[in-house]
């Protein structure tokens, strides 16, 4: 089992989108089995809301099923209990090792990491969710490459 927590700052817009995604894109691998997917956020800001209505609406324009959803914060014991913890900027990962404490497993990564290695702009701010789309999505289907061969070499 991986187990993998998308992080971003409010927990309503980009890694509720990562989770959503790439839940999709494990569903649609046949690996659902194998994976444990969730988000959070770093701050507190937006804690109990659902995800925001126009990441609802671009997740149902490209035909990804829209999960429930409570944003929540981040804490050390989701270090812990998670082998990646997956933040969307550079940001986020500040905030995610000051909650976490030590890195000392290397599990706090960024998701464009598996992708162009840049920042996934926060479509709050910018309002471009069709481009946070297709930014996650490219950074969830590197990922998903890298782990479904994982998980093929045993
Ligand atoms: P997210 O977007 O980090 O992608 O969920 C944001 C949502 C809320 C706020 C900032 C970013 N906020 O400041 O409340």
């Amino acid at each position: 089992m991986i187990k993998i927590l998308f992080i971003c700052l409010g927990n309503i817009c980009r890694s509720p989108m990562a989770e959503m995604i790439f839940t999709d894109m494990v569903k649609k691998a046949g690996l659902e089995k194998h994976f444990e997917i969730a988000s959070a956020a770093t701050s507190t800001e937006e804690t109990g809301n659902g995800i925001y209505p126009p990441a609802r609406s671009e997740l149902n324009r490209r035909g990804i099923p829209v999960l429930p959803h409570r944003a929540r914060q981040m804490t050390r014991a989701d270090y812990e209990h998670y082998d990646l913890l997956i933040g969307m900027e550079k940001w986020n990962l500040t905030a995610m090792h000051r909650i976490a404490g030590e890195d000392e497993k290397g599990k706090i990564r960024m998701l464009g990491e598996w992708s162009n290695g840049r920042d996934i702009a926060d479509p709050w701010y910018t309002d471009c969710f069709d481009i946070a789309y297709d930014d996650i999505h490219a950074g969830c289907e590197g990922l998903l490459a890298e782990l479904g061969k994982t998980l093929r070499e045993g």
